[in-house]
């Protein structure tokens, strides 16, 4: 017997390692050497329960863990081999079906797999005859990484005893990874659309039910019920559920603060699904009526949102969107009297920062806060014109099928400066967007984000 099949198809995984064993070719060839990692324990015998390394499962599509994958890439040609957990009809009952070798290979389409067990013996005898090993080294898992390959090598240089070729090279896996995974291919987008399309559903739910004297975690737990009711296997990030001044630290865990009547609750919330993660914000009034002065800062940072939305196309860079959300902010913190001055000069001196102390966006996708570099590549110094290389390269250029979000924000604390009316209001509102050819696809619209549009779906029930 062996697991149920995943739904989607396997051979996206295929065409990903070809990619990437092409590119290795291309860059002088050697064997990659990429782990899912280990179950941990969280107290006692019972673990947390498993999640992939994101970059081993866009190779594989793999979900169990202690899981390898060798890629390999010689002039002749190339070879992909899984290691996996072997069979084990005993611990199968306890902790459910496992693949194995044999069906992992047909299924998942491997040259070949074999019982993780044996790898220190198998992979010293691989690494002989390769010029350059790869590895993700900037991987969370880098300092046991490291240390497991400097063995292997050792071992491998001590049974050819100097007479064949042993890599002397470790190469970083983590740049080209991220070169692939940040440009989304047809089956991401369709998973990333769906992830969306959840967690919409659960922010949609979460403003249904909201009302004054319900606890942030009541609202955490209609969350998740949408979450796994259509099937997502987890949230992306711990569900943050603020309500009132709450609102005002970033990162806010669900807690038992009661709404109370007059708040603003903000629920920053996404799920994954089969790896791909959601990340949504939204703020609503615990009453399903803003108030004057939360009606006004909503008003700011949804014109920031909208503001940065028109520049998130392959026609700007990274940090477009970023600008234009701070020059509206800072405008609206200016003409409400947060800020005084001009509009250049406080963005200047960075006065906006108080209230607006985070990015507008991130990459988004098996990761929520995904890999891929925000800047172009560095100008190689040999070739650069002496004084012309500055501290930052510039900032990235969009392209189609770069997924990110766009999340400005305004959080208002107390000081004697700030028109009290605003004291503790915390708004940010966060939706993905795909790049597309002329700009970009909101993926998360299927709740709503405009006032009129909240206080509509709020008043439907309770
Ligand atoms: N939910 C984390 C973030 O928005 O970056
Ligand atoms: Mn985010
Ligand atoms: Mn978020």
């Amino acid at each position: 017997m062996t697991p149920i099949l995943p739904s989607f198809d396997l051979s996206v995984f295929k065409a990903r390692r070809q990619r990437l064993l092409a590119t290795l070719a291309a860059q002088g060839g050697g064997i990659a050497i990429i782990s899912t990692g280990r179950l941990k324990m969280r107290n006692a015998d019972s673990p947390y329960p498993f999640r992939f390394n994101s970059s081993f499962y866009y190779l594989t599509g793999f979900n169990e863990p202690d899981a390898w994958l060798i890629l390999e890439a010689r002039p002749q040609g190339t070879r992909s081999t899984l290691f996996c957990q072997p069979k084990d009809p005993k611990m199968e009952i306890w902790e459910g079906l496992l693949w194995g070798p044999e069906e992992a290979t047909t299924t998942f389409g491997f040259d070949q797999a074999f019982d993780c067990h044996d790898l220190s013996t198998w992979l010293p005898q691989a690494l002989i005859g390769h010029q350059h090993v790869w590895a993700p080294l900037t991987h969370s898992a880098t300092p046991d990484l490291m240390v497991q390959l400097q063995a292997w090598l050792s071992h491998a240089k001590a049974s050819t005893r100097g007479l064949k070729r042993v890599p002397t090279q470790i190469n970083d896996l983590t740049p080209v990874l991220s070169d692939m995974r940040v440009i989304k291919d047809a089956a991401e987008c369709d998973m990333m659309h769906q992830s969306a399309y959840i967690a919409a559903q659960a922010h949609r739910q979460a403003m249904r039910v909201a009302r004054a004297g319900l606890a942030e975690f009541a609202l955490e737990a209609e969350i998740l019920k949408i979450f796994r009711q259509h099937g997502a296997q987890s949230p992306a990030y711990e569900t943050i559920v603020a309500t009132g001044q709450n609102a005002c630290i970033l990162h806010h865990r669900a807690g038992p603060s009661l709404m109370q009547d007059g708040d603003l609750v903000l629920i920053d919330a996404g799920c994954e699904l089969n790896g791909y993660a959601s990340d949504i914000t939204r703020t609503f009034p615990a009453n399903g009526r803003f108030s004057g002065p939360q009606a006004t800062l909503y008003d700011i940072v949804l014109a920031a949102q909208q503001a940065a939305i028109e520049f998130t196309s392959p026609a700007h860079h990274f940090n477009a969107g970023h600008d234009a959300a701070v020059r509206v902010i800072t405008q609206g913190l200016i003409d409400e009297g947060l800020l005084k001055g001009s509009l250049d000069s406080q963005i200047e001196q960075e006065t906006y920062k108080q209230f607006y102390m985070h990015r507008t966006g991130h990459w988004l996708g098996l990761d929520v806060h995904d890999v891929g570099r925000y800047r172009e590549l560095p100008i190689d110094s040999a070739s650069a014109v002496d004084g012309e290389v500055s501290a930052a390269p510039a900032w990235r250029q969009l392209e189609p099928g770069m997924v990110l979000t766009i999340e400005p924000g305004i959080y208002v604390r107390p000081h004697e400066d700030i028109p009290e009316q605003f004291w503790h209001i915390g708004i940010r509102i966060e939706d993905d967007a795909l790049v597309t050819p002329n700009g970009c696809e909101l993926l998360t619209r299927d709740v709503p984000v405009e006032r009129s549009a909240i206080e509509a779906l709020m008043a439907e029930s309770g």
